[in-house]
């Protein structure tokens, strides 16, 4: 009996944490078809003249991170780690100067003039390359 009751409770919390995980956004699974939305909205909104992803380096940090990474950033003065999820990906191109990469803190990127359902097809495109791979 009391073997019982572990074995129900092991099977809640596996619940649980499966069901937080499929809710957190950024592990969403995101379609082939938003990053190839995201992937013609980031070109032909003048990201790439300031964003590589190979590293190769264009005024702006290079686009090739690595996801949910923690990373260092300048926020209201002050130097803070955050973790590079979706989150930050829409916080940094809806507000670029809220947050700033260590670097890069006396550079301005545009403000671009995008709906938010557009930004967030962006960032399924950001995340889709640096997890999944290239798009095909
Ligand atoms: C004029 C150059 C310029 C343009 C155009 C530009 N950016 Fe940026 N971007 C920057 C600079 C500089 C930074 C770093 C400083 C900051 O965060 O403001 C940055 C930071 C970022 C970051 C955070 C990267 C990191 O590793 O922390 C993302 C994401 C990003 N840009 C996406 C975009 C997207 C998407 C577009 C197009 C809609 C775009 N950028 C257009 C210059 C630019």
């Amino acid at each position: 009996m009391i073997l019982f009751k572990f074995s129900i409770l092991i099977l809640i919390i596996f619940f649980v944490f499966v069901s937080v995980r499929f809710s957190n956004n950024d592990t969403k699974t995101i379609s082939l078809e938003n990053a190839k939305k995201g992937e013609l909205l980031f070109n032909s909104s003048g990201c790439t003249k300031c964003h590589s992803f190979t590293g190769e380096y264009r005024y702006g940090p290079p686009l090739n991170f690595t996801f949910n990474d923690n990373i260092l950033i300048f926020r209201k003065g002050k130097i803070i780690t955050v973790k590079l999820d979706r989150k930050y990906i829409v916080r940094s191109i809806t507000y670029p100067e809220s947050d700033k990469l260590l670097n890069y803190q006396n550079k301005k990127m545009t403000v671009v003039n995008l709906p938010p359902e557009d930004i967030e097809r962006i960032a399924d495109y950001l995340i889709y390359i640096n997890t999944i791979g290239k798009l095909n």
